[in-house]
């Protein structure tokens, strides 16, 4: 019988040494092919407003946007983990607000679990969303909501003091109930420590390979997005070419009527 991937298996991960696979989707057909691979966790990231809806940045992806996309990512009934992201504004205005947002993303999203980037600033929000028994991922370094603060996406923690600040952060979450942290863009060493102090299982993107899992942008690990190429990010496979040479031959056999053939036309 299939076995659904829950916190507890990725936090085992983390007591065994075995790494945790996460990757971002944000719809049905991908949800159902990534499941299929075996990922351990699904990330329905507000990244979307960026890799799928066009926007310059996540500040515009709003709470109906995050609900559509993992009610698609939820049709395909993964047996991975599937944590929704808490997009901007929707957690740090009011806990009330918190609370209830990071609920509908549970029981009208059919999520598993929440993502929200903060550190200590976040630890009561973290701590107020736990209460209701819903699991917290806690996301600190880049944090790509605060683009305006860090004034560009600038990898954190370089200086002495932001380093310290990044690792009470991570103890703050910890302490607050999170049952796993996204490090974002922080340098290899600090995101090593970070690890080695936390119960809980670190999830890196752009942290170097000592943390426990890895994420990285679906569209990115497929070259279908060519707005940003970060440094941490590996192209697995050029899924644009496939796509420019189907819509090519498409074009062409339309416009020299060598489709549709009789295979295709009903008698
Ligand atoms: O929104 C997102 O995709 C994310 C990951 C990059 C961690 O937050």
């Amino acid at each position: 019988m299939r076995k659904q991937v829950t916190i507890l298996d990725i936090q085992k991960m983390k007591a065994e040494g075995t790494k945790i696979s996460v990757l971002t989707c944000y719809d049905y057909p991908t949800a159902r092919i990534m499941d299929s691979c075996g990922i351990d966790v699904i990330l329905v990231g507000d990244s979307l407003g960026v890799v799928v809806a066009g926007h310059e940045n996540t500040l515009p992806v709003t709470m109906e946007e995050m609900l559509y996309h993992t009610r698609a990512v939820m049709r395909a009934n993964p047996r991975a983990l599937v944590v929704a992201d808490m997009p901007f504004l929707s957690y740090q205005t009011d806990l009330s607000l918190a609370r209830t947002n990071a609920g509908r993303l549970i029981k009208d999203g059919g999520a598993a679990a929440v993502k929200l980037e903060g550190g200590a600033n976040m630890a009561e929000t973290i701590r107020a969303i736990t209460m209701m028994d819903i699991p917290v991922m806690a996301h600190i370094g880049l944090t790509p909501q605060s683009i305006h603060r860090m004034g560009g996406y600038r990898v954190q923690g370089k200086k002495e003091e932001q380093a310290d600040q990044l690792m009470a952060d991570a103890l703050a979450i910890e302490a607050a109930g999170a049952f796993a942290v996204v490090l974002e863009g922080i340098p290899q060493k600090l995101a090593q420590r970070i690890t080695g102090r936390l119960a809980i299982p670190t999830i890196g993107i752009g942290a170097g390979p000592d943390c426990d899992g890895q994420v990285l942008v679906l569209h990115d690990i497929l070259g279908l997005c060519e707005k940003y190429s970060p440094k941490f990010v590996k192209r697995y496979a050029d899924v644009s070419s496939v796509i420019s040479d189907a819509v090519n031959a498409y074009i062409t056999e339309v416009k020299s009527g060598e489709f549709p053939t009789e295979a295709h036309s009903f008698n």
